[in-house]
């Protein structure tokens, strides 16, 4: 296993939710841990905690089983779940990069002893593992996403904008918008509706770290450095969006 180029994983990435239920070798595993060591966080001040845990303590909650889950604890304090986006994000990405599978997934928990084994809130977990369905996309009409118009009014930065528009999100819902210009990105998130939000409300800032992340990947791919920043440019944006970060493009 080996950092591969993440930027072309994203145009070929997708949920693997059937898995070979045979453990993966220790070797692997010990390369996935020091991976884990590296990825970079959106707010460095935020602590966070992934751990390697077997399906035993899962509650799957009908989902299929995986071999393997990567249970992400965080500290709760503001922009906790667009870092836990961001950072796990680096995660499906390299293991999709190195032919596994893995799947972002809201909807299991874990049980009473895996909960108390931090000491931060248990956030999501991202089962993964050897697939037994084709990992990757062979095409981009493969995705599933809203159109570039949808989703932004900036002119001239399609090609970091596609790689943010590709994200995975739970239900698929990309409750993002960017606006700005090609130097600078700012990243809106929906504020959902008072009845979706009791059930869901936790999603939709995990969703936009996610595409932070994407975004961040495709400028630096494009030759540039980046900055992310969080202050709030107060333009006009379209209503029920809050803002989140920018993105600086030098
Ligand atoms: C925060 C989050 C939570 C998700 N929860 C689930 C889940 O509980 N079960 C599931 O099957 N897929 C889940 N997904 C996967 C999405 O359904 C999937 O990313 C989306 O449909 C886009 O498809 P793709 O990842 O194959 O591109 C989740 C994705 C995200 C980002």
């Amino acid at each position: 296993m080996e950092i591969k180029d993440l930027y072309s994983t994203i145009f070929k990435r997708k949920s693997i939710r059937k898995f070979d239920l045979t453990p993966l070798e220790d070797n692997t595993l010990n390369k996935i841990q020091e991976h884990l060591k590296t990825l970079e966080p959106l707010h460095k001040d935020i602590n966070t905690e992934f751990k390697i845990l077997s399906p035993d303590v899962v509650k799957r909650r009908m989902m299929k089983k995986a071999p393997h889950y990567l249970a992400v604890f965080s500290e709760v304090n503001e922009g906790y779940l667009n870092n836990v986006g961001f950072m796990t994000q680096q995660m499906d990405l390299f293991f999709s990069a190195n032919g596994l599978g893995s799947c972002w997934q809201g909807i299991p928990t874990l049980k009473k002893e895996a909960l108390e084994s931090s000491n931060l809130k248990f956030i999501i977990l991202m089962p993964f593992g050897m697939p037994t369905e084709p990992i990757h996309r062979t095409s981009i009409s493969q995705f599933k996403r809203k159109t570039l118009q949808e989703i932004t009014d900036i002119q001239g930065a399609d090609d970091i904008l596609e790689a943010a528009r590709l994200a995975p999100s739970a239900g698929n819902g990309q409750p993002w918008y960017f606006t700005g210009d090609k130097d600078i990105i700012h990243t809106y998130q929906i504020r959902p509706d008072f009845v979706r939000g009791l059930l869901t409300k936790k999603f939709p800032p995990i969703d936009v770290g996610i595409s932070l992340h994407h975004l961040k990947l495709a400028a630096e791919h494009f030759g540039n450095e980046t900055e992310i920043t969080f202050d709030n440019p107060r333009i006009e944006t379209p209503s029920n969006y809050d803002y989140v970060a920018s993105l600086r493009l030098k």
